[in-house]
């Protein structure tokens, strides 16, 4: 069979990224630019200087990505773009470059959702990875428990009732002085104490997920003391936090009777998570999540999922347009 080159196009928060991707697996190149260190000073996302910024990095990040991965245009042989979720003004930057740069080459476009594209992030580190399975998506808007029950076909057993994952991370680093973004600091602070503060757990009849309660006792908390062990504080938080992920996961685990777990999006870079889930695997699960650099977001995860839409035959004309609160399954 003849190869299927994608070149993936992401923008719909503060990364422009554009990559070459090989069958849907083998990254070829994978381009990020990112914004963080102009949004770092207004500590979040600024939407209007997003879009400014990708509008002003697209062409050179897209020729950067044909450039590493050693081809021109003519051997592109799929457009995929991310179309939501995401900031309206930033996804639409991509949405449009992908539709005129489809129409120029005459190679066809697939609008891709940004956390089908998280979830493929999974294809590419783990390659012999194959629906179905479960995944746990953890990113800075998202907490979803998916079934994955083949490529185009999934199923959302459980979500967020308030806030994401990241933002929960993010906020509590913030109100503590750790800056922005919040999740990788807490990661590192929380390796230097001990979990020994006791927070509040949410757990739902059904498998939804809540943050919002433990994200206001962290922040009471450190109000209330001030002198509190900042490290101490961290890692009880994430002690917290995965152990309210790993009964809803084991518990969907058991519903489905699929054994077979992945993890995804920004958070699954989180060592402590990892490693919890990791201690899985003596119980007899298999657990997947992606290499560090493809948990936050990036063109190549857009290809991948772009890939398995375009040879399933989900294809999108030039009337595609961004939907911001696009939604899975
Ligand atoms: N090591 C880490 N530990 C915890 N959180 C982390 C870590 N690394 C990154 N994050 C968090 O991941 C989030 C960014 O992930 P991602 O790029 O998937 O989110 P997003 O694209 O903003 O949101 P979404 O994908 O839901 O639209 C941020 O909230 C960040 O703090
Ligand atoms: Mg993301």
């Amino acid at each position: 069979m003849k190869d299927i080159i994608t070149l993936g196009i992401e923008s719909s928060c503060d990364e422009t990224s554009v990559a070459v991707v090989k069958n849907g697996r083998e990254v070829l190149s994978n381009v990020i630019n990112t914004q963080i260190a102009i949004h770092t000073q207004f500590g979040g996302v600024v939407p209007e200087i997003a879009s400014r910024k990708h509008i002003e990095n697209i062409s050179d990040v897209t020729e950067a990505a044909l450039k590493q991965a050693g081809i021109t245009f003519d051997n592109v042989d799929v457009i995929a773009c991310t179309y939501g979720p995401g900031l309206v003004g930033a996804l639409l930057v991509g949405v449009s470059y992908a539709k005129a740069l489809s129409y120029a080459i005459d190679r066809p476009l697939v609008g891709t959702n940004h956390i089908e594209g998280h979830i493929a992030a999974n294809y590419i580190t783990n390659t012999k990875l194959e629906p179905p399975f479960l995944c746990l998506v953890i990113s800075g808007g998202h907490t979803h428990l998916v079934h994955i029950k083949d490529y185009k076909n999934y199923e959302v057993l459980g979500k967020t009732r308030d806030d994401a994952i990241g933002e929960a991370f993010d906020k509590v680093a913030r109100v503590i002085g750790l800056g922005y973004p919040g999740g990788p600091k807490v990661d590192s602070l929380a390796k230097e104490g001990v979990p020994n503060i006791q927070l509040p757990k949410t757990r739902f009849e059904n498998l939804d997920f809540s943050f919002s309660g433990i994200k206001t006792a962290v922040i009471n908390l450190h109000h209330k003391t001030p002198d509190i062990n900042k490290a101490d504080l961290c890692a009880s938080f994430e002690k917290t936090i995965t152990e309210e992920l790993l009964e809803n996961t084991l518990e969907a685990s058991k519903k489905i009777g699929v054994k077979k777990i992945a993890l995804a999006g920004g958070v699954s870079a989180n060592s402590y998570i990892r490693s919890s889930f990791e201690n899985l695997k003596t119980k007899g699960f298999e657990i997947y999540y992606p290499e560090l650099k493809l948990c936050t977001d990036n063109a190549a995860m857009i290809a991948s999922a772009g890939y398995y839409n375009f040879i399933n035959g989900n294809i999108s004309d030039l009337t595609l347009n961004a939907v911001p609160n696009l939604k899975l399954g």
